[in-house]
């Protein structure tokens, strides 16, 4: 991460932490935006003492952070949901899980009243699909479904090496324009041995912190 790209996260990440009111659980994603925000909590007096973490790597930092973390199952009311994206349009229309953490992202998304996602301005874009999609699969699915994301116009590529916390593969699908972000997210729900897709449009962010040279702009 370059010094002025850490720095933009960083203005990011502590809006997000300025958010917080008295929730005494929040959900927390996976990254490195992310990984500032989890610092930034460690620093505060008065945090949320629990938190749901979407991965692994976030649920080992909160708990270094003295934070609890819950099984999503066991909690029956979360406010408040903070992660970062790898592509985001003005419409809050999102590109998710470079970090491979796409499918417990989108779970607790789905389960948060509001989700707060962070990025730097690098990240903002007219068009989703400059990032390469990543779609999460179950294993023996893998070739079957990247001959339909192929058949649909993209390059789906194995990455290689990488199984995620649900034991999956993912394709990281190159050379989309997302027009639709909202009917492809649909569309590719749809195939047989998808387990998620990292089109974050059906359910948008609902609010964008956006960190820059200067300071945050939210939308
Ligand atoms: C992980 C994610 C991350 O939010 C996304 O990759 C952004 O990461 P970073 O904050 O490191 O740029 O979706 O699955």
């Amino acid at each position: 991460m370059s010094a002025d790209s850490d720095a933009k996260k960083k203005r990011a990440a502590q809006a997000a932490l300025e958010l917080l009111a008295d929730e005494s659980i929040i959900g927390v994603g996976t990254g490195s935006t992310v990984n500032l925000f989890i610092d930034g909590l460690a620093r505060l007096r008065h945090r949320p003492r629990r938190a749901v973490s979407s991965s692994e790597t976030s649920t080992a930092r909160l708990a270094a952070a003295g934070i609890e973390v819950r099984d999503l199952n066991e909690v029956r009311e979360l406010n408040l949901y903070i992660d970062g994206a790898d592509e985001a349009t003005a419409a809050r229309h999102l590109v998710k899980g470079g970090g491979g953490a796409l499918t417990r992202e989108k779970i607790i998304a789905a389960a948060a009243r509001r989700f707060v996602c962070i990025i730097d301005d690098t990240k903002l874009v007219e068009t989703l699909g400059r990032f390469p999609l990543p779609v999460e699969v179950i294993p023996m699915a893998r070739t079957l479904v990247a001959r339909e994301l192929a058949a649909r116009g993209g390059r789906p590529l194995w990455r290689e090496g990488f199984v995620t916390d649900n034991g999956n593969h993912i394709l990281d699908v190159h050379g989309l324009t997302i027009t639709d972000p909202v009917a492809l997210e649909r569309e590719l729900n749809q195939l047989t041995g998808v387990v998620t897709v990292g089109l974050f449009a059906v359910r948008p962010a609902d609010l964008l912190i956006v960190g820059t040279a200067r300071g945050v702009d939210t939308r």
